[in-house]
């Protein structure tokens, strides 16, 4: 559903070229001014500031859109079927799908009021498949990975490729190896590739390191690399951009996603570049989100032992590097980095404002917000999207971090009053 609403979002940002930086552009036609099935926002703002108040009605949103369309297909079809005509695909090209795209783009309720933002809303990512944005991209790796006879899906991952290339590999029945950083990956992720049946090995150093072993072990016959170096990736992982101006009916004026090895922000401008050049209008500005202690794109070099709480993004030399610099330079965005604190802090909100759960790097573009909202940095007004990547049972540890637990009681309405207050 691109028309020429897109124009309606106010800025001089034009666009000139797609997702050049990292040397990965695909030859074929941009997108027309119509594409895909159209799907919904969840919810309107509430009116009441009263957040408990059940909105039966409204809740439904997305769910209307789709009968709406007369389309229960939109609901199920994945994002292959969905925008087939734009992406690198033919008629012969496998539908891989575990109906991975179609994810909700929920208005703030309570983060975006307090900070006085009107238009705030969140793509949450989670709600993939297998958890993560990654899902996107994979489906159309493995498409190609099948198309050109491959038996193995080979990825260096800080948790969220692993287990999505295990996932679509035991889809399709092809062999998963995902190299892994010893230490350096939440536990439900690795529990994820294991229970998908896929071949681990857990390597003593970075995932930088790790990722520099997978790219020489990759031109083996049969091995399909499926990190996002794998130009299908950053295909499939675009049509995020795509679903967030069908469900808006115009681009944001700001998108804030968190930055690891740069394939997302590259994915994503590269998926607004092609609705600008098809329907005119501006794309919005880039905010990327690195974590302090893993940084390289904010601090202009390498960082050779990376940390965060944020297990995901902690890497020390994107390999789409350029990819990001090109999305925030074109867009007239920035790259800035969030200290753990903040990020553990916005991921709080996230879960006790919002009713939304994700991992400790899908919060950083929330962070990096609610900095940039502080130093009045945000003055432009039109619609901001924080990209939510990864879902928050991802990583238990980080989910109860700082909590307490609840102390078992006896089976007594006595007992359980006193526990409700104490
Ligand atoms: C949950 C989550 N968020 C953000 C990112 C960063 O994406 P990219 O590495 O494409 O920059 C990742 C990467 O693994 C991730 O898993």
């Amino acid at each position: 559903m691109f028309d020429k609403s897109l124009s309606r979002n106010k800025g001089s940002r034009s666009f000139s070229a797609v997702g050049t930086g990292d040397g990965h552009d695909l030859q074929y036609d941009p997108p027309p001014a119509c594409i895909g099935n159209a799907i919904g926002i969840i919810d309107e703002p509430l009116r009441q500031r009263t957040a408990d108040v059940p909105q039966p009605k409204k809740a439904d949103a997305i769910r209307c859109a789709h009968f709406r369309n007369g389309s229960m297909a939109a609901m199920t079809a994945g994002i292959i079927e969905r925008y087939a005509a734009y992406l690198p695909v033919t008629a012969t090209t496998p539908r891989v799908t575990l109906g991975e795209g179609s994810t909700p783009l929920v208005r703030s309720s309570r983060i975006g009021p307090s900070i006085g933002i009107e238009q705030l809303y969140f793509k949450y990512e989670g709600l993939n498949p297998s958890g993560s944005f990654k899902d996107r991209g994979m489906a159309v790796a493995t498409a190609k990975a099948l198309e050109a006879g491959a038996q193995t899906l080979l990825c260096a991952s800080t948790g969220n490729t692993s287990a999505s290339a295990s996932a679509y590999a035991a889809r399709c029945g092809l062999r998963a190896v995902v190299v892994v950083p010893v230490g350096g990956i939440a536990a439900g992720k690795l529990a994820q590739a294991l229970a998908y049946g896929a071949t681990i090995v857990s390597v003593k150093s970075s995932f930088d390191a790790a990722l520099k072993l997978v790219r020489q072990l990759a031109d083996q016959p049969g091995v399909a690399l499926v990190n996002s170096v794998n130009p299908f990736r950053i295909e499939g992982q675009k049509t995020g951009a795509f679903e967030i101006v069908e469900q808006l009916g115009h681009a944001p004026a700001q998108l804030f996603i968190p930055v690891g090895n740069g394939g997302n922000i590259t994915a994503y401008w590269r998926g607004f570049g092609e609705i600008v050049m098809t329907a005119g209008g501006s794309a919005p500005r880039m905010h990327g989100a690195q974590a302090e202690g893993a940084a390289p794109l904010v601090r202009g070099r390498p960082v050779a032992r990376p940390r965060t709480v944020a297990s995901a993004i902690r890497i020390g030399n994107p390999a789409s590097w350029a990819g990001a610099i090109a999305a925030r330079d074109e867009s007239g965005g920035t790259i800035e980095s969030v200290s753990d604190a903040e990020i553990m802090a916005a991921h709080h909100r996230l879960a006790r404002e919002e009713g939304l759960l994700v991992e400790p790097a899908s919060a950083a573009s929330v962070a990096l917000l609610l900095r940039r909202t502080k130093a009045r940095q945000v003055t432009e007004g039109g619609a901001i999207v924080c990209v939510l990547t990864g879902h928050g049972l991802k990583d238990p540890q980080a989910l109860t971090r700082g909590l307490k637990m609840p102390r078992p009681v006896e089976p007594t309405l006595t007992a359980i009053r006193r526990a409700l207050h104490a």
